[in-house]
């Protein structure tokens, strides 16, 4: 048996954005409560693809910040960058040995970030989903709040930790949960419905960031592509709409309410209308964390102590379990 314990991250690979805090960071808070959290700013992922050096150490800080200013209380849950703690990278390497390349290549996740040009692809971008499972798995970490598009990922740390077990004849690893609530898990591009909203998405129209200001916001939601018709009393009838599905799945993560009840009070508004009201709560709800993230980021040495201590508890809990898991190996 093993102790409740959450592990989860973000990449930081440039702007926080309205989907990471709505399909994270926010759960990340609520969980605060009732787990022992650790949230890892994960900057060795974020080297799959090329980071400039001075940017990253930036975005790092940027990631931090983004966190304490949702709501993560660095005082009770633990947060630290991925890099500072060996051990994520010891165990991703025994788990490159567990995992199969079969595995790996149903993973859709590396495909789209791969796109047409796979052979150019790092190595690390491959191996990735195997990183993902020893950063949960040195913590032996009994849940992951995530978003839709890491289910797999989180599949395949089972997979993982279930061979290491049966490989091995010890019950090193729990086979991780996912907590995925129910609105914000996928929120999508404001430009395109069928794509999720990602920092690496070329348009910057497609995703509201945490640093974006009142007017950015107000300016995006506007440009966001809809359609004509009005919206209607329940949330099923948007089928087939999915930029309209979007934004009221938006409006309903937002406020804590339902996609139903959204639909029900907007009935027979068209989206002019109901993109000003957006706006108003959007703005509303992102303003303080835009104006506590940039009163952090511009005392880094705090930042950089917290991070600091972070990884000092974190390699506190990892110790013990990487020495039974080399033990384990025959190390
Ligand atoms: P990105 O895909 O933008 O690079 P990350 O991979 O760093 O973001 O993901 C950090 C966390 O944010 C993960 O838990 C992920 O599931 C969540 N997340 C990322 N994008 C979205 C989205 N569009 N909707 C909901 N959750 C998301
Ligand atoms: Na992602």
């Amino acid at each position: 048996t093993f102790q409740n314990r959450v592990f989860s991250g973000a990449q930081p690979s440039g702007n926080m954005h309205l989907g990471n805090y709505l399909g994270a960071f926010r759960n990340w808070v609520k969980l605060q409560d009732s787990f022992e959290c650790i949230y890892c700013v994960v900057d060795m992922h974020a080297i799959t693809v090329w980071q400039d050096p001075a940017d990253l150490v930036a975005q790092t800080r940027e990631a931090a910040a983004a966190y304490i200013a949702a709501g993560v209380n660095p005082e009770k849950s633990i947060l630290f960058n991925q890099s500072q703690v060996s051990g994520h990278a010891e165990l991703a390497w025994i788990f490159n040995c567990v995992s199969r390349l079969g595995w790996l290549n149903r993973m859709t996740q590396f495909k789209d970030k791969a796109g047409k040009n796979r052979e150019n692809a790092s190595t690390g971008l491959y191996v990735y989903p195997n990183l993902m499972a020893a950063d949960i798995l040195l913590y032996q970490a009994t849940h992951v709040p995530v978003g839709e598009d890491q289910k797999q990922h989180l599949e395949l740390t089972r997979d993982i930790a279930q061979k290491f077990n049966n490989d091995f004849g010890v019950e090193m690893f729990p086979l991780t949960e996912p907590i995925i609530q129910e609105e914000g898990a996928r929120i999508m591009s404001l430009r395109d419905g069928s794509a999720k909203m990602s920092k690496s998405d070329p348009s910057e129209y497609s995703r509201i960031n945490l640093n974006d200001d009142a007017d950015a916001i107000a300016l995006k939601i506007r440009k966001a592509k809809t359609d004509p018709e009005p919206l209607p009393a329940l949330a099923k009838d948007l089928e087939g709409r999915p930029e309209a599905l979007n934004l009221v799945g938006i409006y309903a993560a937002l406020t804590d309410r339902t996609r139903d009840s959204v639909c029900t009070e907007f009935e027979g508004q068209g989206f002019a209308e109901f993109k000003k009201a957006l706006t108003d709560v959007a703005v509303s709800k992102l303003s303080p964390i835009t104006g506590e993230m940039r009163r952090l980021i511009a005392a880094p040495d705090h930042i950089d102590a917290v991070l600091r201590q972070g990884a000092e508890r974190a390699s506190a809990i990892a110790a013990p379990i990487l020495k039974d898991v080399k033990k384990a190996v025959g190390f």
